[in-house]
């Protein structure tokens, strides 16, 4: 199949592969780059576990292609501690409970992030319509708000 070479900024890091040209950018990040944070769930654009910012904006990467993507800025879960400290949005994740599987996290703290930038958290309802491409199969979305909210300030 034919194939292509892209190059892209990967959370700080420009990074060059070849890649065939159906790849996803969520398996260009997990089996390419190492990078298994972000989550495959539905691999369908239906969960949001795959979650991660292109050029600040959220995407579901199960849905983007790789190769358009060449010189893109993308962050994923793995870019958002700085210098060993966690970003506000993990650390307030962890402080009000917001998990317990896990699956869903990386995707939705990516969210969060993107949500909290986006400026949608006026208020709880706002932050649960925005978060809503995020599922959460062990229902803890009245804590994932609670942080996105705190977080937010
Ligand atoms: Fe991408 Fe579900 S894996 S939205």
């Amino acid at each position: 199949p034919p194939s292509s070479r892209v190059s892209l900024t990967v959370n700080g890091t420009r990074r060059t592969v070849t890649v065939d040209n159906r790849t996803s950018l969520l398996d260009l990040l997990r089996e390419h780059l190492g990078l298994t944070g972000s989550k495959k769930g539905c691999n369908a654009g239906a969960c949001g576990a795959c979650t991660v910012l292109v050029d600040g904006h959220r995407v579901n990467a199960c849905l983007t292609l790789a190769v358009r993507l060449e010189g893109a800025e993308v962050i994923t879960i793995e870019g958002l501690a700085k210098g060993g400290e966690l970003h506000p949005l993990q650390q307030a994740f962890i402080d009000e409970d917001a998990f317990q599987c896990g699956y869903c996290t990386p995707g939705q703290i990516v969210s969060g992030v993107g949500c909290i930038k986006e400026g949608h958290t006026g208020s709880p309802e706002e932050i649960r319509e925005w978060m809503s491409g995020n599922i959460c199969r062990c229902g803890c979305y009245v804590k994932i708000v609670r942080a996105v909210e705190q977080t937010a300030g």
